[in-house]
């Protein structure tokens, strides 16, 4: 059992994300590898890398939904409801029970569905380009990217500017929905200005992440494909505290990092 540590759900709340490492299942890892494989147009082969690079060729990109290809990504969602694909992030019982131990036992529903597989291809020998977060805009508590495979520094890794939480979870008129006040564009500028964090990391790496974190999904100057899978957790409750007003005390709604806050604080 992979389980948080109290310095752990404290790096947590006060950077608004975490990674914790070889969490996910090898084998469910290996078979999401091949869905993807098995559902990639011919333009790109797995046994020829250099076919990974660059974007997509016109007659390849697709506006489906469930296998969005557009440029260097690819949002394959297709399989998002599968068993093994819940199997292997949201209802992987360390992965939820990381999730409870933040959010509070008993709280969160295990999902029935993932987001699905998000590639970014190599972009090959380009220009660096620049950085920008932003929000999600759907209701939720807590996120999850988890890598199925090795995703290098400055190789598409989920990236995260730390303690953007802080200033963000003010920024809404309501907890969790998509309101922002006017200060938000400033305060999303100044934090772009601030130095982000590339979580990089090996498959089976996960990374948890607060709902009103500012992040993006790095730039991929690497020889691999980025190929992670994305899950959010919402707690039972999210339909009545949606809409109330961002709390004085932040974590209200975090049982984990309550009580973790009431003992620390005696
Ligand atoms: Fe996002």
């Amino acid at each position: 059992m992979i389980r948080l540590t109290d310095d752990e759900i404290r790096f947590f709340r006060d950077n608004g994300y975490l990674i914790k490492r070889g969490v996910l299942d090898p084998d469910l890892m290996s078979e999401a590898r091949d869905s993807l494989w098995a559902n990639a147009p011919d333009s790109r082969r797995r046994d020829d890398p250099d076919t990974w690079i660059g974007a997509w060729k016109p007659e390849d990109e697709s506006d489906d939904p469930k296998s969005l290809r557009k440029g260097t990504r690819w949002n394959f969602r297709l399989l998002g409801g599968e068993e093994f694909m819940v199997n292997l992030l949201p209802a992987d019982p360390n992965v939820h029970g990381m999730a409870e131990q933040l959010l509070g036992e008993g709280t969160i529903p295990v999902p029935t569905r993932m987001r699905g597989i998000y590639c970014t291809f190599p972009y090959g020998d380009v220009e660096k380009k620049g950085y920008g977060c932003h929000v999600d805009a759907h209701p939720f508590h807590l996120g999850v990217v988890g890598y199925i495979d090795d995703v290098p520094p400055e190789g598409g890794g989920f990236c995260v500017w730390a303690g953007s939480h802080k200033t963000f979870y003010q920024d809404f008129h309501s907890q969790y929905k998509m309101e922002p006040k006017d200060c938000h564009e400033e305060h999303r500028r100044q934090v772009n200005d601030s130095p982000h964090t590339d979580c990089y990391g090996s498959a089976g790496d996960i990374v948890f992440w607060h709902h009103r974190i500012g992040h993006m999904a790095g730039h991929n100057y690497s020889r691999q494909i980025r190929q992670a899978v994305l899950c959010d957790y919402r707690k039972r409750d999210l339909d009545t505290t949606q809409d109330e007003p961002p709390q004085d005390d932040m974590w209200r709604d975090w049982d984990g990092i309550r009580s973790l806050n009431e003992r620390d604080n005696g």
